[in-house]
């Protein structure tokens, strides 16, 4: 029965075969605790702390679908051998109520694996040619996906969320936004193909929703099924029309929740974060690959874009005009203000990554009423936070435990 007194954020929602307990989901914010693909106890106390403070889902950023499915080396992949560390970070956070998600991604061309760690000497995406990640890495050149590629491709995903739910999470999200692979088959930016997987949005849809589909099928009846995508490229490329295109398509698939998100890394990564990024930090990048590409990419940023709450409310909207399917607005929330306005605008969720970053335990402290407002600035440092030995923390607080984050999750206390 509907408790009149509690907030409609606070009230459990059904999202596909689960149930959460409240509307917050936490976004993924790439951990860089799983040094060299270890899932470690550092990743699982992350985790067990943002369920402990309230937040119905927490999503594992950066589940790579193969190891050559990874932007850097420290990434985890959903493999055998990371099934009982995986296991264990589950198990940390149901131990608090929540459910947990794994956010499937394969990077394509977003990588920076160099040619002794990648297995394919060049990195797949929707079209070939010149490679711009590339040039750090000095992978030069990217491969255009075959149909055969795509085959093999689709397997990998399957084959992770299969795993993914064996670990026991709850929910898979799946990476289709900020320019990893599937994105790269969605943007025009970077699809050019002029075959059924290229052209028009509904081309560019196709494989990502091939894959879609067949996880779907594999784990549908027993996980929920995200999509995390980009609503806009930014500035050039996808435009809201293709944005809206994409969320119609994924609900007609049957996706049971679609995330919200903007913009690309590399293009454009303020219409992601709503904000700009500092050029100094706190945060060593210790990769001289990763810092090369931070200076250059820094060159062509807008330096004076200022931080608003619930930046993409203008864009979200357009889309929750467009479809009836369960929706997560993502963007900006900060305060019980802004949450309030978000269920208020028809939004079945919220997803929070900056917020409960610097704060896990801001889900309790809003339904408490202890807080109403984060004091998380939107600064962006701890986005290169994530490069150090600690991992992602806010740079306001207590950096991460280094060593946690060399030890196996599952391995005894
Ligand atoms: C440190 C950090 C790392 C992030 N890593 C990821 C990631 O791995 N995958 C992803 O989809 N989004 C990632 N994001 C983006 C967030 O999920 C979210 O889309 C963005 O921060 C905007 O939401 P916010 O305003 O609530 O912070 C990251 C954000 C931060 C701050
Ligand atoms: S470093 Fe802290 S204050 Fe700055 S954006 Fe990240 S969480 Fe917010």
């Amino acid at each position: 029965m509907q408790d009149n007194t509690t907030p409609l954020s606070f009230t459990p929602v059904k999202i596909g075969p689960i149930l959460l307990r409240n509307r917050f989901i936490k976004s993924a914010t790439n951990e860089g605790m799983a040094k060299k693909a270890i899932v470690s106890k550092g990743l699982a106390q992350f985790h067990e702390r943002i369920a402990a403070g309230g937040a119905a889902l927490s999503t594992v950023a950066y589940c790579a679908t193969s190891p050559d499915g990874r932007t850097f080396v420290d990434q985890a992949v959903l493999d055998d051998a990371s099934a009982a560390d995986f296991r264990a970070l589950t198990d940390g956070v149901h131990k608090h109520g929540a459910a947990a998600s794994a956010q499937i991604t394969h990077a394509g061309s977003f990588t920076f694996l160099d040619h002794a760690t990648l297995r394919t000497s060049r990195p797949l995406s929707s079209s070939g040619g010149f490679n711009k990640v590339g040039v750090m890495s000095r992978r030069w050149l990217k491969k255009k996906m075959t149909v055969t590629d795509m085959e093999a491709m689709t397997a990998e995903f399957v084959g992770a969320a299969v795993r993914a739910r064996e670990a026991g999470f709850d929910a898979v999200e799946l990476h289709m936004g900020h320019g990893y692979l599937l994105s790269q088959f969605l943007s025009r930016i970077y699809n050019k193909r002029w075959d059924a997987y290229g052209g028009s949005i509904e081309k560019r849809l196709k494989f990502p929703r091939e894959v879609l589909g067949r996880v779907l099928d594999a784990v549908g009846k027993d996980v929920a099924v995200v999509v995390k995508y980009s609503m806009t490229d930014g500035d050039k490329g996808n435009s809201i029309e293709d944005g809206v295109a994409i969320a119609r398509a994924i609900a007609a698939d049957g996706a049971h929740l679609a995330v919200l998100s903007n913009g690309l890394n590399v293009e454009s990564i303020t219409a992601m974060f709503g904000s700009s990024f500092p050029q100094s930090n706190r945060g060593t990048v210790n990769n001289p690959i990763i810092a090369l590409g931070m200076w250059i990419q820094s060159l062509s940023e807008p330096k004076n874009v200022v931080f608003r709450e619930n930046y993409l409310r203008e864009l979200a909207l357009r889309v929750r005009a467009s479809t009836d399917m369960p929706l997560a607005y993502l963007g900006g929330i900060q305060s019980i203000e802004g949450v309030e306005q978000a269920i208020a605008d028809g939004f079945d969720c919220v997803a929070l990554g900056r917020a409960l970053v610097h704060d896990p335990g801001f889900v309790n402290k809003l339904k408490s009423g202890e807080v109403r407002k984060s004091a998380c600035t939107a600064c962006n440092r701890c986005v290169t936070m994530m490069y150090t030995p600690g991992g992602t923390s806010c740079v306001e607080g207590k950096p991460g435990d280094a060593k946690l984050n060399t030890i196996r999750a599952g391995a005894a206390a």
